[in-house]
């Protein structure tokens, strides 16, 4: 035990004789990581002296001394000259030590009625709160780009795709614009999350409330928050919201890795249907020609550490009695990781989006293999011929081997060819076998013909307010 350690904490020390060891010190303080929660601790603090100056617990120029010593710190933290200490454990310790270093007696009068129990609380609140504002504005623009590429591309014809083999001809945008709804629900559930992460702990104290007469529902306004928590148990003791935005986060990231893997299958040589910018990808230090989708392949991994710090926070809080434990310090880890992992996820992909360029050529080339437009061959069997599906479905299949056997495109069968499975057929079977036709045909709500597309675009940029350069 260092001589340093042996004095015992100022702050909570009243009656201990000695102080914790260097391992305790080690395994107990948060500062290294939660000194990252400091605006919010001192935007929390503010709010609290400034109620407990409205309601005569504190003096006007206590409060004074206070905010003044406050806006110091932050300054101080914030250009790096704020030298923390691992003896003070965490960061509402270490502001607070500093405080009374400052300001003397007053910064002593600011704990009353709190406890680092609803602090903490407040402070992780007020800091998801920040950081789904800042996802959101990274995701509308993700939204943004993938808007303009998609606009751009409601007539580049792409083969869409079920099991990874050729299904029916769809566009790139009509693809991308997939991904808009997607990105436009992650926001949605952010947004929802957002409303129970935004109700104020602050005043339920350790886990009782105070019998000081402190108001919660002022300090709840000076920060923003809908209401004070109902409950002061519950308020200290919760930790859903963090749960919530987890497995938010986890849904937001899976998504962008399903994006992020075709855009590493897109890439390929054997697909070509896409070109990354030289800013997403890397080189390869012996293989000269290599083009790397590594941004990509990132992307498509980072889901890993997200779910598993949602698994992390289920464990922590799974069985833990309430009120307050120090379990609940290695909530800020994951929620730390998943903000920082998430919003650079969401960039890197937004750029790539932006910066990637269309090879119109090979995408049209890849819907001359794999027979895309067999349905709409059984389709013209049902409409113009009067088969049931099933038989249509069947005469179509044969028509596909047939070309398979051939080796050629269905719509490079010869009508006598056709004529040799089903005789009914006329010369007006080519004109549903064109990829174009068969693309555009499917003009159902939500379908892929260009003008469905194109509306449905214009009317997400409008349900997810997005700035529509298209229009
Ligand atoms: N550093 C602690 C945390 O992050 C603050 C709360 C400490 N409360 C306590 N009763 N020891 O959870």
């Amino acid at each position: 035990m260092s001589e340093e350690n042996k004095q015992k904490s100022s702050i909570w020390g009243g009656r201990f004789k000695g102080g914790p060891s260097d391992l305790m010190q080690e395994i107990n303080a948060s500062i290294t990581f939660d000194k990252a929660l400091y605006a919010e601790d001192i935007q929390g603090s503010k709010a609290h002296a400034q109620m407990l100056e409205k309601q005569h617990i504190i003096s006007p120029d206590d409060l004074k001394a206070i905010q003044q010593g406050l806006d110091k710190i932050h300054r101080e933290i914030a250009s790096g000259a704020f030298s923390f200490s691992v003896e003070l454990e965490d960061i509402h310790m270490n502001i607070e030590t500093r405080l009374a270093e400052l300001i003397g007696d007053p910064a002593k009068r600011l704990h009353t009625a709190r406890s680092r129990n609803d602090q903490v609380a407040t402070d992780i609140r007020l800091y998801v709160r920040n950081q789904i504002d800042e996802l959101d504005v990274g995701l509308q623009q993700l939204q943004e780009n993938l808007l303009k590429k998609a606009g751009e591309n409601t007539k580049t014809l792409m083969p869409g795709y079920t099991h990874l083999q050729t299904a029916q001809p769809i566009s790139f945008g009509f693809h991308l614009a997939a991904y808009i709804e997607m990105i436009g629900r992650d926001r949605q559930r952010l947004q929802d999350c957002r409303k129970r992460v935004n109700e104020s702990p602050l005043g339920a104290a350790a886990l009782a409330g105070t019998s000081f007469p402190i108001d919660r529902h002022l300090t709840a306004k000076l920060l923003d928050f809908d209401r004070p928590m109902p409950n002061a148990l519950d308020a200290v003791s919760a930790r859903d919201f963090a749960l919530e935005f987890t497995s938010a986060a986890t849904i937001c990231a899976i998504h962008l890795s399903r994006l992020a893997e075709e855009i590493v299958i897109w890439s390929t040589d054997r697909f070509n249907f896409i070109r990354l910018s030289d800013e997403f990808t890397t080189g390869s230090s012996i293989m000269p020609q290599k083009k790397n989708p590594d941004a990509a392949e990132l992307i498509r991994a980072k889901p890993g550490r997200i779910m598993g710090h949602f698994i992390s926070l289920a464990t922590i809080l799974k069985g833990l009695p309430l009120a307050y434990g120090k379990d609940m310090q290695e909530d800020k880890e994951p929620l730390f990781d998943t903000t920082k992992t998430l919003s650079i996820s969401i960039a890197a992909m937004s750029g790539m989006i932006a910066d990637m360029s269309i090879n119109t050529a090979a995408m049209r080339d890849a819907l001359q293999k794999g027979h895309p437009t067999a349905t709409d061959l059984a389709d013209f069997l049902v409409r113009n011929l009067g088969k049931a599906f099933r038989d249509a479905h069947h005469i179509s299949g044969t028509l596909v081997a047939l070309a398979d056997e051939r080796g050629c495109a269905l719509e490079n069968l010869s009508l006598t060819e056709m004529q040799s499975i089903e005789p009914l057929l006329d010369e007006n079977v080519y004109s549903v076998l064109k990829i174009e036709e068969a693309c555009n045909a499917r003009s159902s709500f939500g379908g892929t013909a260009a003008s469905d597309v194109e509306l449905r675009l214009a009317e997400a940029a409008i349900r997810f307010n997005l700035n529509d350069e298209h229009e």
